[in-house]
């Protein structure tokens, strides 16, 4: 097998690069690839790599996730995160090839307190929301087989993340104050990356897998009880903090004014996924854990 890993370096990009390594031959590449056009807003540069590599499954990591600045490059955006996959699917279908891409949470406006189902109607309240929503229909419209995955709060242990801020915040600060009126699930990229490559071996077997899917890990929390964790975990580690995990004062969204409107609701109904590929989505807090370890011990 062939597969084709677009946006190599991003958080999922790079769990993906161990991932996929033992399911075929990995050409990989970013924006700044020099043999092969891996740039999202050179769109004739990505047909043109897709037609050389010709592989049996593209994996799109690459997408422009900077959601505030999102709001004031709405043209770049829209490329990036609509154009560049609706090529990607275009492409795939040419080749019959299967192309693998990553939507949001943020496609929703986040009322009510139900996690989302695949079914559910999608309101986005920003233009990375939007633009996300647009780049899952090109792919739906295409005819391509795929598989897309709508996953929430992303983190990797490598570059920074929300629990990384934190630790920071609460060695530096007196206090600390977190949003607890935006629920969701803190998802490791290296679960998602595995869940890919498990969900490639059974499509490829099973074409009428392609789909729409929510990947998230299991559970949910606040930004405030994700940091409340985070906090209690790296003090039983013996790290000196100066704001104690009960004493962050949870504010609503409002108390931190943002150019993008997030949702309140970003719970994702798993089930769909969980039944077709057989597979157990562990709790958040496992994932976090593990992580918090790597990111403590590599600082010791
Ligand atoms: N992060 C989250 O919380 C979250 C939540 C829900 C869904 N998702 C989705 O999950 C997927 C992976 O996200 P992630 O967390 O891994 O994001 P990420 O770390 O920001 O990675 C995105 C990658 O895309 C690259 N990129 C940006 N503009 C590009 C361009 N013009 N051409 C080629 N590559 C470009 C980025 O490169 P540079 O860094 O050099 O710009 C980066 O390597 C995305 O589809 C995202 O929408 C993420």
């Amino acid at each position: 097998m062939k597969i084709l890993l677009l946006g190599k370096n991003g958080q999922v990009g790079w769990e993906l690069q161990r991932s996929l390594a033992p399911l075929g031959e990995l050409v990989m590449l970013d924006a700044n690839s020099k043999d092969l056009c891996g740039d999202f807003t050179n769109l004739n540069g990505i047909a043109g790599t897709v037609r050389a590599v010709a592989p049996d499954v593209i994996v799109n990591a690459a997408a422009h996730t900077a959601v505030d600045k999102a709001e004031s490059e709405p043209e770049l955006v829209r490329t990036v995160n609509a154009q560049a996959p609706a090529v990607l699917a275009q492409e795939a279908a040419r080749l019959n090839a299967w192309l693998v891409h990553y939507s949001t949470d943020y496609v929703f406006d986040g009322a009510g307190d139900k996690p989302w189902t695949e079914a559910d109607p999608t309101g986005p309240l920003s233009v990375y929301g939007a633009t996300k929503l647009e780049g899952e229909q090109f792919i739906r419209q295409s005819g391509c087989k795929h598989l897309i995955f709508r996953t929430s709060w992303v983190y990797g242990a490598r570059g920074g993340n929300f629990a990384k801020t934190m630790l920071r915040l609460a060695q530096e600060r007196d206090s600390l104050k977190v949003i607890d009126d935006q629920i969701g699930a803190p998802t490791g990229a290296d679960l998602l990356a595995d869940v890919t490559a498990h969900a490639i071996r059974a499509a490829r077997q099973n074409p009428e897998f392609s789909g729409l899917y929510h990947l998230t890990a299991r559970g949910e929390t606040s930004w405030h009880g994700y940091a409340g964790f985070v906090l209690d975990y790296a003090r039983r580690a013996g790290i000196q903090l100066k704001v104690a995990p009960d004493a962050i004062q949870p504010v609503p969204t409002s108390a931190f004014p943002t150019p993008a409107g997030r949702p309140h609701n970003s719970r994702l109904n798993t089930i769909k996924l969980r039944t077709a590929f057989d597979l157990h989505l562990p709790h958040w807090q496992a994932g976090v854990e593990r992580m918090l370890t790597e990111v403590l011990e590599s600082d010791k």
